[in-house]
């Protein structure tokens, strides 16, 4: 049975942090932020957006009623979750108004879990051909202002249909995935902001790319030229470059410079966006397919997924006829085009701002938020969204 990517959208918030700026008010080169990390944007989440929001909103320009009674299933990937307990797979459950009978969770594994989420839709799948499973990626990056990780932070979220007979990207079976207890980046239960040893996590991204590539060759004899592109998670543009690099000359002259130009474009979106952990690879993924014209039908391509912590895997997806007609590139364009930009200084005081946490009642301004779904205040301890569509 062919299971894989079905639907895919995305949703980031409507304002943004320009990097050069950024960088002279940190007495830092521009040229450190956009060449050394490959970044020209951050995305800035107000107030009145939070992970669920986020996830809310990519998922509502992608389904149907036909979608919203056939998902049986929400997996949630974050790692920057609002609640310890309950999933924030169950609020957005709610928001899109999906069928009741379905489950509804959250996964973490740091930037890895989507992936999870998506190797486990497809068993689902697998066993329940007629089901579709609605994962989705939503995080945060927060590292703190003045901090060396300051230039990789970003909100966002990609949200993905994964079904039988998909549209856009059929998931092949062989992949291969590795675990190792590290302490690259970590957060904490009583932190809002992640610790990272910044060295010690490129080393290790790089680390896990060889081992998991290497095995995936021995295991299904293919090689770099079978491939049209690699997609990576991507912290920031240049992380997966340096890995890309360490294999490109396994590759002809010809493979080299397809999957050079091939990954550029794959980080078209991620380099005005950021950081956005769990939904990073995918944003590369789309990037890709709505960026570049002429990707062949059949084409293969390889998505790196790494999860601080670590986990890593390499897997690959085979492109469908026609997938051009199942992306949304018009609102992703619109998306882009009209954010607003905020002064370093307005940056400083929406990252500080904060939600009460003594259970008093608190209403915010949504009329701020174009978005279509955002966080309405809280009450009795109680997040309190709304979707203003409803
Ligand atoms: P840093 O230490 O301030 O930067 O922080 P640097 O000194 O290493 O410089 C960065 C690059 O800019 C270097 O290039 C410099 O040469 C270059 P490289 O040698 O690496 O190719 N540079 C310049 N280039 C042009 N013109 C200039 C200039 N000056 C310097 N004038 C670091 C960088 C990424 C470590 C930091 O931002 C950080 O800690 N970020 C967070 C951690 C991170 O993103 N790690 C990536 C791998 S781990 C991962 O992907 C998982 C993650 O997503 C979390 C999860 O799984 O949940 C993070």
């Amino acid at each position: 049975m062919k299971i894989g990517i079905d639907k895919i959208g995305f949703y980031a918030p409507h304002l943004y942090v320009d990097m050069n700026k950024l960088a002279v008010q940190r007495n830092v080169e521009p040229e450190k932020f956009t060449i050394g990390i490959g970044q020209e944007k951050m995305s800035l989440a107000p107030i009145t957006q939070d992970p669920v929001t986020l996830a809310a909103n990519a998922a509502l320009e992608i389904l149907d009623e036909e979608d919203r009674e056939a998902i049986d299933f929400v997996i949630f990937g974050t790692e920057s979750g609002i609640d310890s307990s309950k999933s924030a797979g169950v609020y957005v459950h709610d928001l899109l108004g999906l069928n009741p009978y379905a489950r509804a969770i959250e996964v973490k594994q740091a930037c890895y879990g989507a992936t999870a989420g998506i190797q486990m839709a497809k068993g689902h799948i697998a066993l329940n051909p007629q089901s579709k499973v609605l994962v989705l990626g939503s995080d945060i990056a927060r590292y703190g202002l003045n901090t060396p990780g300051e230039a990789t932070q970003g909100a966002g979220a990609v949200a993905m249909v994964i079904s039988a007979d998909p549209n856009i990207l059929v998931l092949e079976d062989q992949s291969v995935y590795f675990t190792t207890d590290i302490m690259d980046f970590w957060r904490p239960i009583y932190s809002d902001k992640a610790f990272v040893d910044g060295k010690l996590s490129n080393e290790q991204y790089i680390s896990f790319f060889s081992k998991v590539w290497e095995q995936y060759k021995s295991k299904t004899g293919l090689g770099l030229n079978d491939f049209e592109a690699i997609c990576y998670h991507l912290p920031y543009t240049k992380m997966g470059l340096k890995a890309l690099r360490t294999v490109l000359d396994e590759g002809t002259e010809e493979v080299r410079e397809r999957l050079t130009n091939n990954y550029t474009i794959s980080t078209s979106y991620n380099r005005n966006v950021g950081n956005i952990y769990t939904a990073s690879l995918y944003l590369s993924l789309l990037s890709l397919l709505e960026q570049k014209d002429d990707l062949a039908t059949g084409s293969r391509i390889g998505l790196f997924s790494y999860g601080s912590g670590a986990v890593g895997e390499f897997f690959t997806g085979i492109l469908q006829p026609n997938y051009k007609d199942h992306l949304h590139v018009d609102n992703h364009s619109s998306l882009f085009s009209l954010r607003r930009e905020v002064t370093v200084s307005e940056y400083e005081e929406i990252f500080e701002e904060t939600l009460p946490t003594d259970g008093s009642t608190f209403k915010l301004d949504v009329d701020n938020d174009p978005a279509s779904i955002c966080l309405a205040g809280m009450a009795d301890d109680k997040r309190l969204y709304i979707n203003k569509l409803k």
